[in-house]
């Protein structure tokens, strides 16, 4: 029996548009299911928004929204990437959708019934101002170690020292200032303690073939006793105190899921839903012994997918995961990107620079593998794999000899070839096997490798053949009639190769060859003496200068007329883009110079907010700090906070200064006139 394979990937937080590594993961998955549906198989492929948890009811009350309106509007723009990217998602859900309430609450009571519910009251952190639990990470204070200000509630970016937010000197909350409380409340766990749960994961873990082996290396680190010599793993903390963003407990009132909690449920409910369009349930679904569930995922969540996710399926009596395929991140030109913004490269931006959305998904194949390796985009690499390899080795096949088979004869291809040609066929097909095996195994880069080394050959015959030279020679017609069909032919296999990859270009392929669309086993029957249309251009060179736009800082104003600063005038804006920065008067509490560094002056700021912020400012070189401390300034303070190698910069100082400093020098601090108060807004 062909399994039937019921196939995800992580679930984004509904609180940004993907970047880049989103859609790494989705080509890398997509990739997998096509390949699977060329082989015969049948495939379930969803995904859905990750909607609930405190980060995201926070940032949409920031929005001004309700967390389902918020959550609503990433949701509607999802499907210009996938479209665009050619993701083929069957169905796409929210966690927050009825489904998903229904059956995490039902999971819940299934693990309650098997006895791996406890309660436990702990103490935490309580923000008295906004009446609310504060989640770690929205706890600051100073260092217990080294006093760092401004230091979040689990580990200090000064001096590296990890803790407990319950550790923090002088903690205040960051939504509202004030200084925590600790308050206790009773919390919902789920008993990873209990034996069982250790030796099912064991077993799981272990199974052959289940997970890579790298991913087992760090399960067994989990698995090993602790340093007070415990074994085993801890309890799960699974709920929070309203107000929370999320799924109500049954029979606990105000108490809520942790995201986590639900967030792997949404995988099931997003399936259901598929499934309900079918008329079939899940009970039928998974009754068949055949059907197998794959999730694609980061190396982030790792923890939540190998241990937590397993053992809730298998303990409420679901059918626990197959596999889990881990991938590495992204990163871009050698840099880390930040996990939530992103960086680099923007796929809408490449959407919109008309650069080819199937390039992306041959160079980001070309270098996947099946381990958990991070995987950088470099523009003079991209360009490389994709113009003599893609368009080189591959499109040229056919563009060097469509057009003989149109203009001399009648767009009819040969019924029989010549014997070279029938060779480099036959070694053609003989690499299928292989090639199928190579996307299963997720080595998409070996598979892209072998299939350009038998481009190669197929390159290495059209030269020996020489068809433009053929088309020359009087009673040479037979000769250019095999050798162009034995072109076409190889491009038709080469094509269905590459299909998993490049759907759309495979699709245009199939219109201009005339054909059904392609599966693996087509490559076996040799179209033989069939009639194609005229060849249409199927796919263009990599400029590299888009590449460079799309690498480039956001766009600024073209250099048009040098103005007295130096700069041109940068494009204009709405006065609603202008809001967008949130300018404040700030009070430049302390000024210090970094050790390590000859342009940064430490700055702490006071914009109001009954607290100070760190902000690292590039002006060293022009003030002391004696002449900043107790002047007011302007900042911004809505600036995304940046991680430099000093500390966290929560914003930035304004001044000016000429496009050419070297030629007119200084930096200019902004000053307001008197009577400006820290926290005004500047507008
Ligand atoms: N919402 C959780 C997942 C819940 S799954 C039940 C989450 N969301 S996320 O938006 O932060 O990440 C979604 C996926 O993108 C994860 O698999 C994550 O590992 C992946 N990536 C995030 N940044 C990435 C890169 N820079 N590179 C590659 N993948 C990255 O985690
Ligand atoms: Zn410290």
């Amino acid at each position: 029996m062909q399994p039937t394979y019921f196939v995800t990937t992580a679930l984004p937080y509904a609180n940004a548009p993907f970047h880049i590594g989103h859609m790494m993961e989705y080509i890398q998955a997509d990739i997998w299911v096509r390949a699977q549906r060329m082989r015969g198989a049948t495939v379930h492929f969803v995904c859905a928004d990750d909607a609930h948890g405190a980060p995201i009811m926070i940032a949409a009350e920031k929005a001004g929204k309700t967390p389902q309106q918020f959550v609503a509007e990433v949701a509607a723009g999802r499907a210009r990437y996938l479209d665009g990217f050619h993701i083929g998602f069957d169905h796409w859900h929210s966690t927050d959708a009825p489904e998903n309430h229904a059956l995490a609450q039902q999971i819940y009571l299934d693990l309650k019934a098997a006895g791996l519910i406890a309660t436990r009251t702990i103490e935490q952190f309580y923000d008295p101002d906004k009446g609310m639990f504060l989640p770690d990470r929205f706890i600051k204070g100073e260092c217990p170690r080294c006093g760092a200000a401004d230091q979040y509630g689990d580990a200090c970016e000064v001096c590296g020292a990890v803790y407990a937010p319950t550790d923090l000197k002088k903690p205040y909350s960051t939504l509202s200032g004030a200084t925590p409380v600790l308050r206790a409340s009773e919390h919902h766990f789920f008993k990873l303690s209990d034996p069982r749960c250790l030796s099912y994961l064991r077993d799981w873990t272990g199974a052959a073939g289940r997970l890579q082996p790298e991913v087992l290396n760090k399960i067994s680190e989990w698995f090993a006793p602790r340093e007070d010599g415990s074994a085993g793993l801890a309890d799960w903390d699974i709920s929070r105190d309203a107000p929370y963003f999320g799924i109500e407990i049954p029979d606990a009132p105000g108490k809520y899921f942790y995201v986590w909690l639900d967030a792997p449920v949404g995988y099931l409910a997003s399936l259901q839903a598929w499934l309900a369009r079918q008329g079939q349930t899940l009970e039928a679904f998974f009754a068949n012994p055949d059907v197998r569930q794959v999730h694609f995922i980061g190396k982030d969540i790792t923890y939540f997918h190998t241990l937590f996710w397993p053992a809730m399926l298998h303990f409420s009596g679901r059918k626990a995961p197959d596999h889990v395929f881990v991938h590495g991140f992204v990163t871009v030109g050698g840099a880390k990107m930040s996990k939530s913004r992103g960086t680099g490269i923007s796929p809408l931006r490449y959407l919109e620079l008309g650069l080819n959305p199937e390039w992306l998904r041959y160079y980001l194949a070309a270098k996947l593998n099946s381990r958990v390796e991070d995987l950088d985009i470099n523009p003079e690499d991209f360009v490389a794999r994709v113009n003599s390899d893609l368009v080189g080795k591959y499109i040229n096949i056919a563009s060097r000899a469509a057009g003989f088979i149109t203009k001399r004869f009648g767009g009819q291809l040969a019924a029989t070839l010549d014997a070279e040609g029938a060779a480099v066929l036959a070694q053609l097909r003989a690499a299928r096997p292989q090639i199928e095996q190579l996307y299963e195994a997720r080595e998409y880069g070996r598979a892209l490798r072998d299939i350009m080394a038998l481009a190669d050959g197929v390159n290495g015959y059209v030269d020996a053949h020489k068809p433009w030279e053929l088309a020359k020679q009087a009673g040479a017609d037979a000769a250019l009639h095999a050798a162009c069909s034995t072109c076409i032919e190889a491009f038709r296999v080469l094509t269905i190769y590459l299909k998993p990859v490049l759907p759309a270009l495979a699709a245009q392929v199939e219109a201009f060859l005339q054909v059904p669309p392609l599966a693996f086993a087509d490559a076996d029957t040799p179209l033989g003496a069939h009639t194609i249309a005229p060849y249409g251009h199927l796919m263009q060179r990599v400029d590299a200068k888009l590449l460079d736009e799309l690498l480039a800082p956001p766009p600024e104003a073209t250099p048009a007329p040098a103005l007295p600063g130096g700069e041109a005038v940068a494009e204009v804006i709405t006065i609603d883009d202008f809001a967008q920065v949130d300018l404040r008067i700030a009070r430049i509490e302390a000024a210090e110079r970094v050790e390590g560094s000859t342009k940064l002056l430490r700055l702490l700021l006071d914009v109001g907010e009954g607290r100070t912020r760190q902000v690292f400012s590039g002006i060293a070189a022009h003030y002391t700090p004696e002449q900043l401390v107790g002047k007011l300034t302007v900042a911004v303070a809505n600036l995304a906070p940046r991680k430099m190698k000093f500390g966290v910069s929560e914003g930035m100082v304004l001044a000016a200064s000429h496009a050419d400093e070297q030629a007119t020098p200084g930096v200019f601090v902004l000053e307001p006139w008197p009577g400006a108060q820290p926290g005004m807004r500047v507008r």
